[in-house]
C-alpha cells in the first residue's frame, strides 16, 4: 500500500516537511516507507519514488534492525518518544556530512527521534522519524574533549615531574644530611682520639704508680708497728683510722679498675664513630659487614638497649665491595625502625649470610609489623606512620637508593602482628667496579 503526499499531509505543510532541513521520514505499521523529504533523498542518494513503500531494513540494511525495531514497536504500542543522541549512536544513518563553516565532508553525526502520528480515532498511524544533522556541534565538542584530554595528560605529566623532582630533592637532603653526620662524627672522633690516647696510656702509668705508693706505704707500716716509741706508734695508728686507710686502700683498687673499663669504652665509641662514618675511605672498598653492622649497633645501642634484646646470627659472608659508611647508614636505619616497630620489649635478629653469590644481612623484629597496604608505600620518600615530627619517612626511601647504587635489592616481608623482616642482598663485587684492594 503506497500513499501520495498529498494524502498523507496538507499539501502546505506537506510543502515544509518536504524542503525541511531536517531528514523527515514517515513509516507504516509493516516498517514500509510512507513518506521521505528531499533531506533523506540527498544525503541518501535516493528519490522518495524509489523508496515509497519499500521497506526501512530493505533500503538501509546497516540500520542496527533489532534496536530500531524495538523503538517503532514502542511507539506503536504505547505512543511512546524515543530519541537517540549522537553521542550513544553517532551515525545511525550513514550520511556522509558537510561542515558549512569548513566545508570538510566526514560521516554525519545525527541526533534521531521516533515519534508516532496518530489518526482520527486516536491510534497510531505512522512513525516519523527526524533526523537532525548535529556534526557542526559533535565535531566541535569532540575536538574539545581531545584538547581537554590533552591537556589533562600534560597536566598529570606535569605533576609527576614535580613529583620526581620533589624525590630527588628530598634524597639530596637527606643525603646531605648523613654526609654532614659522618663529618661531624669523624671530626669529634678524631678529636677525642688524640686526649683519650694519652689519658690511656698516662693511666697504666698511674696505676703502677699507685701501686707502688701503696707498697711503700706498707713497708712504712710493717716498720712502724714494730717500732719502741709507743707514742709515734699510736700518732700513725690514729692518723691511718682518721684516713680510713684501710678503705682508701681497697676503694682505690676499685676506682682504677672501673675507670679503666670506662676509658676503654671511650676508646671503643670513638672507635665506633670512625667507623661508623668510614671517612678515611670515602671510595669504594672491600669491607666485612659484620664489623660495619657491629659498630652501627654500638652507635645506635642507647636507643634501642632499653626495648630489645638484639641476637646475632651472623653466617659466613666474604668481603662485599661497598661504599661501607652508606651501608651504615642503611643498618642503622633498618635496626632503628625495628627498635621503633617494638611496642614494650621485644627482640631484633641480625641475620647474615650467603645464598646463590649474594651477600644478605636481614634485620628482623618481633614488632608490630606492617599493614599490607602499606608495604608498597614504604620505601617512597615521606612516607609515615610515625606522629608529626617523630618521623621524616626518609629512612627507607634513602636506604633503598643506597642499596640500589650498590646493585642490591631491598626487600621487606611483614604481616600485621607477626613483625617485619627487611633483607638487604648484595653483589660482593660491583659489576664496572672491577677489583679493589681490602682497605
Ligand atoms: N620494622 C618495621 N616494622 C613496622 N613498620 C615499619 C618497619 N620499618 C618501617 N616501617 C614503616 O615504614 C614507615 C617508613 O619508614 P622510614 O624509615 O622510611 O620512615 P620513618 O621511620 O617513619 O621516619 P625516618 O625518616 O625518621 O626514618 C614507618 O613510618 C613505619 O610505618
Ligand atoms: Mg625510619
Amino acid at each position: 500500500m503506497t500513499f501520495a503526499l498529498g494524502e498523507v499531509l496538507p499539501a502546505e505543510l506537506g510543502a515544509v516537511l518536504q524542503n525541511i532541513n531536517l531528514g523527515v521520514l514517515l513509516l507504516d505499521r509493516d516498517g514500509r516507507v510512507v513518506f521521505w523529504n528531499d533531506f533523506m533523498a540527498i544525503h541518501s542518494g535516493r528519490d522518495s519514488a524509489a523508496v515509497r513503500g519499500r521497506l526501512l531494513f530493505e533500503i538501509f540494511p546497516e540500520l542496527p534492525q533489532r534496536w530500531i525495531q524495538k523503538k517503532i514497536d514502542g511507539v506503536f504500542a504505547l505512543q511512546n518518544l524515543a530519541f537517540t543522541s549522537w553521542q550513544q549512536r553517532p551515525h545511525l544513518f550513514s550520511f556522509s556530512g558537510s561542515r558549512p563553516v569548513t566545508g570538510q565532508t566526514e560521516r554525519m553525526y545525527q541526533n534521531c527521534t521516533f515519534s508516532p502520528v496518530l489518526d482520527a480515532a486516536g491510534g497510531v498511524k505512522y512513525v516519523c522519524l527526524t533526523v537532525a544533522d548535529t556534526s557542526e556541534v559533535a565535531v566541535q565538542q569532540l575536538e574539545m574533549e581531545r584538547l581537554n584530554r590533552l591537556l589533562l595528560a600534560e597536566k598529570s605529566e606535569q605533576a609527576r615531574l614535580i613529583r620526581k623532582l620533589e624525590d630527588a630533592q628530598a634524597q639530596l637532603l637527606q643525603s646531605e644530611k648523613m654526609a654532614a653526620i659522618g663529618q661531624l662524627a669523624a671530626g669529634v672522633a678524631h678529636e677525642i682520639n688524640n686526649p683519650v690516647g694519652y689519658v690511656y696510656s698516662n693511666f697504666s702509668s698511674l696505676e703502677g704508680y699507685v701501686g707502688d705508693l701503696f707498697k711503700l706505704i706498707e713497708t712504712y707500716r710493717t716498720v712502724a708497728a714494730e717500732h719502741r716509741d709507743a707514742a709515734l706508734r699510736a700518732q700513725l695508728e690514729q692518723a691511718s683510722q682518721a684516713l680510713d686507710y684501710d678503705f682508701l686502700r681497697e676503694d682505690m683498687a676499685a676506682l682504677v679498675r672501673e675507670s679503666r673499663q670506662g676509658l676503654e669504652r671511650v676508646k671503643q665509641i670513638v672507635q665506633d664513630l670512625r667507623d661508623f662514618s668510614h671517612i678515611d675511605s670515602g671510595d669504594w672498598q672491600l669491607v666485612d659487614l659484620h664489623k660495619g653492622l657491629d659498630s652501627t649497633l654500638n652507635v645506635i645501642w642507647n636507643e634501642i638497649k632499653f626495648k630489645a634484646e638484639v641476637v646475632k646470627d651472623y653466617g659466613e659472608l666474604q668481603l662485599v665491595q661497598c661504599l661501607g659508611s652508606q651501608l651504615n647508614q642503611v643498618f642503622m636505619n633498618l635496626i632503628i625502625n625495628a627498635a621503633h616497630a617494638i611496642d614494650k620489649q621485644g627482640t631484633i635478629w641480625l641475620e647474615t649470610g650467603m645464598q646463590d653469590d649474594w651477600v644478605f644481612v636481614r634485620v628482623r623484629d618481633s614488632g608490630a609489623g606492617i599493614a599490607p597496604e602499606h608495604l608498597t608505600r614504604l620505601f617512597e620518600p615521606f612516607f609515615t606512620t610515625k606522629p608529626v615530627g617523630q618521623g621524616t619517612g626518609l629512612g627507607l626511601s634513602v636506604s633503598y637508593s643506597i642499596v640500589a647504587k650498590h646493585h642490591g635489592r631491598l626487600e621487606v616481608e611483614s604481616e600485621p602482628g607477626k613483625g617485619a623482616a627487611f633483607t638487604v642482598w648484595l653483589p660482593p663485587r660491583q659489576p664496572s667496579q672491577g677489583d679493589a684492594e681490602a682497605g
